[in-house]
């Protein structure tokens, strides 16, 4: 991964977990389980690469209404990933951050996230933005009813630090991994420039060669900002 220009801040949207799961017979759940060990082996990765800024959308406000079974075995997941697998996540020395609502998550998980955040707050090595009931409407939303709040207008600078990235700079790469090219409500404010990756691959599959890959195509591109080449 030499000579390449490398993303300062990279964001997943980590799809695909139940499809990879289901062509092998498994349950949806066993799909959620490899696809978080996925997303710690890959954010490792990228820090190692030098990438100081990792975001991943672990659960979308929409995905809320899955079956409650669903729901059971992804907050277990997080407790165990926020819980007894913490040692894990800290071991990194990178700030953990979790964007979205976690106020309907059970409230162990609540508190371990909270001791998970507040105990690597001072770590600098990188930044892991794990986005929960995170939507990109609603955090746009919220941040215009702050502002009304406050009786006051905004501008691009004063809006931004209403969403819940503020102080973080805006993606440069989002890789969506399980095929489907949309963004499905995920940081739609912050994406304005962001470049865009799709991989078929799904999730639990999408491996470090592949994000070398993605990483080389995204230092081969133009990003121009509305503006001309200049040669
Ligand atoms: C993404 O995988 C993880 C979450 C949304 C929690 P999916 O669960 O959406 O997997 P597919 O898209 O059904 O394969
Ligand atoms: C997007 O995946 C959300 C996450 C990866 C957390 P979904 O599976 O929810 O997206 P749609 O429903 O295919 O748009
Ligand atoms: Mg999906």
């Amino acid at each position: 991964m030499r000579n390449i220009k490398l993303p300062a801040h990279i964001a997943f949207i980590m799809d695909g977990n139940g499809r990879w799961a289901k062509r092998r017979f498994r349950p949806r759940s066993f799909g959620h389980r490899a696809g978080v060990q996925n997303m710690t082996k890959l954010c490792m990765h990228a820090y190692r690469l030098g990438i100081r800024i990792v975001t991943v959308f672990a659960l979308s406000t929409e995905n809320l209404s899955r079956p409650k079974e669903e729901l059971d075995e992804l907050f277990d997941l997080f407790r165990i990933y926020f819980g007894k697998k913490r040692d894990k996540l800290t071991e990194m020395q990178v700030k953990i951050n979790v964007l979205g609502d976690i106020s309907v998550l059970p409230e162990d998980i609540q508190e371990e996230i909270l001791t998970v955040t507040r105990e690597t707050a001072g770590y600098s090595d990188g930044l892991l933005n794990i986005c929960i009931n995170y939507g990109a409407r609603q955090e746009i939303v919220r941040a215009v009813n702050t502002a009304v709040s406050y009786g006051r207008f905004v501008d691009e600078a004063s809006f931004k630090d209403l969403l819940s990235t503020s102080g973080i700079p805006d993606p440069d790469l989002i890789i969506r991994t399980g095929g489907e090219v949309r963004l499905s409500n995920f940081l739609l404010y912050q994406a304005a420039y962001s470049e865009l990756y799709f991989s078929k691959k799904m999730w639990p599959a999408f491996g470090r060669r592949d994000l070398e890959r993605a990483l080389a195509n995204y230092s081969a591109r133009d990003r121009k900002y509305g503006n001309i080449e200049d040669d």
